[in-house]
């Protein structure tokens, strides 16, 4: 699911950061999402973010015809990973500083009590499915880089470019709109070259829009993608997919598959392949997978902690709020930083009961985009396909970091 690290909220603060409301004790609200059941839901049924919703179809039926859990749910996130105008996942995903497309996946067989991951994988687009293979193939359960890559191509998964055109010259916009201090981008004897920005932070709106503009433009980003292209920039995205199934007989798996954060240290591995923080599946109990923060995430344990909160007892939307708890928690519950964090958990318990879970009810775009707030969502198929918000800890939408100041309207139109 495409969510962006910093989401930007072009009104300045929002009046329900103020603070720290919880929004799963408002029932008006839950009235309007379906995922605060606690009673048993029903048997097939795979869950998946918001990104999957298109490929839910044809696992469930999968699903419901005897397939594997584990294989309907890696049908799901295969569709992300196999297409390129999806930049969070698989080909076509945002890339580390140095322009190199790195991804990480894990999964879990419920029947089995397996596991398989990989992280920091270079040069091979369906890494869910190198997953799997790491824990049918192997004693071990994870293997990270060239080892990774090196096991793949052996098991015949082909290499291949993960950079497309448009993701390649993203990065390049990124690179040269934070090349003020490197060799990056053209220098003083270009004839636009401008000295170093040191005007004061709410004046400098004007000039960032018009350097990244002037940027795309020179880099030849269609006119139609640039405003996509600078919101990237900006605002780099923790794009993920998970999903989990449940068949008939109760057999559970679940697997998670991202290309991370974009423009992240070469190396740096996010919560995804963590088994315990993007995705744990117990046959026992349920399973849970993550999209959002990795760094947050993998502080508790996310998907871990769900599913021991619901052997305990927990309804599936509780234990996945008590894990976004958690995270305030690691904050002192300082709104002024959780506002700049985000966190969705996918919950499905062995019964059919789901749930999908936020930090906030979802983000504002940019103010050059779809004035309308985007709300995380689930997609979940039970024989009725469907997109469900999720039930927010907070109310309100996250924000983007640094806070810009609202931009001028006439800058702002110049990008719509
Ligand atoms: N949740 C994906 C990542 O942080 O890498």
């Amino acid at each position: 699911m495409c969510s962006s690290r910093r989401h930007f909220i072009a009104t300045g603060v929002v009046g329900s950061l103020s603070l720290g409301l919880e929004a799963q004790e408002d029932k008006e609200q839950d009235s309007k999402r379906a995922t605060t059941r606690t009673l048993a839901g029903k048997r097939p049924i795979i869950i998946s973010a918001n990104n999957g919703v298109n490929y839910l179809d044809e696992a469930f039926s999968f699903l419901k015809n005897g397939g594997d859990t584990l294989d309907a749910a890696l049908r799901v996130v295969k569709g992300p990973e196999d297409d390129p105008k999806d930049d969070s996942v698989g080909l076509g995903g945002l890339p580390n500083e140095e322009g190199v497309v790195e991804l990480d996946a894990c999964c879990m067989h419920g029947p089995t009590r397996r596991a398989g991951s990989v992280g920091g994988v270079r040069n091979i687009k369906n890494v869910s499915q190198v997953a799997k293979a790491v824990m049918e193939h192997t004693g071990h359960v994870m293997l990270v880089g060239d080892g990774a890559e090196r096991f793949a191509v052996a098991h015949g998964f082909a290499r291949e470019n993960l950079l497309t055109e448009h993701s390649r010259k993203v990065w390049l916009l990124w690179k040269e709109y934070h090349s003020t201090d490197d060799w990056w981008g053209p220098g003083v004897s270009d004839p636009h070259w401008k000295p170093p920005e040191t005007a004061p932070q709410g004046e400098l709106w004007q000039e960032r829009l018009r350097k990244l503009q002037q940027i795309a433009t020179d880099l030849g980003i269609a006119p139609e993608n640039r405003a996509h292209a600078i919101r990237k920039v900006l605002f780099p995205p923790t794009g993920t997919i998970h999903s989990s199934a449940l068949n008939e007989k109760g057999e559970i798996s679940g697997c998670t598959t991202t290309s991370g954060l974009a423009f992240k240290l070469p190396g740096r591995v996010g919560d995804s392949p963590i088994i315990g923080a993007g995705c744990y599946t117990d046959q026992d109990v349920g399973s849970a997978g993550a999209t959002g923060s990795g760094e947050e995430n993998i502080k508790v344990a996310g998907a871990h902690t769900i599913v021991e909160n619901m052997r305990r007892g927990m309804s599936p939307q509780e234990a996945g709020i008590d894990a976004l708890k958690r995270i305030a928690r690691n904050h002192n519950h300082d709104m002024n930083k959780l506002r700049f964090i985000d966190m969705t958990y996918y919950i499905l318990r062995k019964d059919g009961a789901y749930a999908g879970v936020s930090l906030w009810e979802g983000y504002m775009p940019s103010p050059w985009e779809d004035p309308q707030p985007k709300r995380h969502k689930i997609a979940v198929h039970d024989g009725t396909k469907r997109a469900e918000e999720t039930v927010p800890l907070f109310k309100g939408f996250s924000q983007e970091f640094p806070p810009f100041p609202k931009a001028p309207a006439e800058y702002v139109n110049q990008l719509k």
